[in-house]
């Protein structure tokens, strides 16, 4: 069977994808122009880009778990559900840079960002499962949709992720909220996002469209190296830091490495260990404005698995490092100065401590079990006077 799918780069005809026999090959319109690139790594040529597996562009919205589960489970007997053909049924719902030549159903948008807030959520995630599923080219694991809701505050109809919590993973919601608290507070950049009142639900804003609501580049750091999602936990975050310094702008450049390095104190001072390849990557409106995009899925992976390491390695081991390391990897890799290297971690341990303040308000009040453990936890990393911070001392190490 052949596939064949029409690939737009801003509403505009950029070449065509054929998967067939194993082999992708996406060719360029003859007419399309230098900036219709797909990515920044497939710059526009006459010669086809041909891959044994669907190119790591395309491949970038597939779902992972959860979602594709759900995919495959309703759609399996009508099509096929190899991954051009997930990437076939979603891609009428793909609003990105790059899209596909086939429109939108039109499914009626009538929920409020207050109803996922302060809603009675009981069945609402599946709910949403049912009507977004379909709509929502997302990658990762975790059970998520992307929905428009109405946001009465602004009067506009906004895209926003709605993430929930698997069985295996109780409170993540609430663990993702605290960890995006920190960063948020220490200062770096993060999308709008919110944690429902029942502390079911993680909901943030789509950071990938402009104030217009027009889409914008998004490449994770899988395809910017060229590597295919299972190659994800794969590589070190000095090849992140060299990422970085080869696609971004240089008038972005030292600002998107001091947010690299930032974030990578902040991975390890809440062991996140799922801080992999797909949970990076650069945005942009134009080759001239590539820069580090905000962070998002920062969740501290110990209050689940105890011994859990870091994703990718730094300085040649996936353990969590303490401040002085940290800074050497930030002078070393990130390009700082000593001096900003101090100042941008004491930045990081501001943000630690406005998290312990709301986790210790919150140990105080009514807890379930759940959340009990994870603010628990989060305490226990958090306690630790920063200047002595001493990794060797807390779980997961
Ligand atoms: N606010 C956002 N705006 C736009 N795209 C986003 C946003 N948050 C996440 N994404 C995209 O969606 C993908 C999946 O989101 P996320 O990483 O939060 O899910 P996850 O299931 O927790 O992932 P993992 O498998 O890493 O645990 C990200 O890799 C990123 O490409
Ligand atoms: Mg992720």
């Amino acid at each position: 069977m052949s596939n064949e799918l029409n690939v737009r780069v801003e509403g505009g005809a950029a070449g065509t994808l054929v998967g067939e026999d194993q082999q992708f090959v996406f060719s360029y319109a003859p007419d399309a122009s230098p900036d219709q690139f797909v990515s920044l790594t497939m710059p526009v040529r006459f010669r086809d880009y041909v891959h044994p597996r669907l190119h790591p562009v395309f491949e970038m919205h597939l779902p992972e778990g959860y979602l594709l589960s759900v995919i495959k489970k309703q759609f399996a007997k009508l099509t096929e559900t190899d991954d051009f053909g997930v990437l076939s049924l979603l891609a009428p719902s793909i609003r990105g840079r790059v899209h596909y030549g086939v429109a939108d159903s039109g499914l009626p948008d009538d929920l409020e960002l207050d109803h996922l807030l302060y809603g009675n959520n009981d069945g609402l995630f599946e709910e949403l499962v049912q009507r977004f599923a379909l709509r929502s080219a997302l990658s990762g694991v975790q059970p998520k949709v992307l929905a428009r809701v109405e946001n009465k505050a602004t009067l506009k109809l906004e895209d926003y992720i709605v993430k929930s919590s698997g069985a295996e993973y109780p409170a993540l919601a609430l663990n993702e909220y605290c960890c995006m608290l920190a960063l948020k507070n220490a200062g770096i950049p993060v999308p709008e996002f919110y944690l429902s009142e029942d502390e079911s639900l993680f909901i943030m804003k789509r950071f990938d469209l402009t104030q217009e609501g027009l889409p914008m580049g998004f490449e994770d750091m899988c395809v910017l190296q060229a590597k295919s999602r299972d190659d994800k936990y794969s590589g070190s975050y000095e090849q992140v830091a060299k990422t970085i310094k080869t696609f971004v702008n240089p008038r972005f450049k030292a600002e998107s490495l001091r947010q690299f390095f930032k974030m990578v104190v902040m991975n390890n001072r809440l062991q996140n260990g799922d801080g992999h390849l797909k949970n990076f990557g650069l945005i942009y409106e134009n080759v001239a404005s590539v820069r580090l995009a905000p962070a998002y899925d920062v969740v501290s992976t110990t209050a689940y698995i105890r011994h859990d390491v870091a994703a990718l390695t730094l300085m040649g081991s996936k353990k969590w490092w303490n401040r002085k390391h940290l800074l050497r990897f930030g002078i070393q890799v990130c390009d700082l100065t000593a001096g900003q290297a101090e100042r941008l971690f004491d930045e990081c341990e501001a943000g630690l401590s406005e998290l312990k303040v709301y986790v210790q308000r919150r140990l105080k009040g009514p807890l379930n079990e759940d959340q009990r453990n994870v603010l628990a936890h989060l305490d226990e990393l958090l306690g630790s006077d920063p200047k002595t911070f001493d990794a060797a001392k807390c779980p997961g190490v």
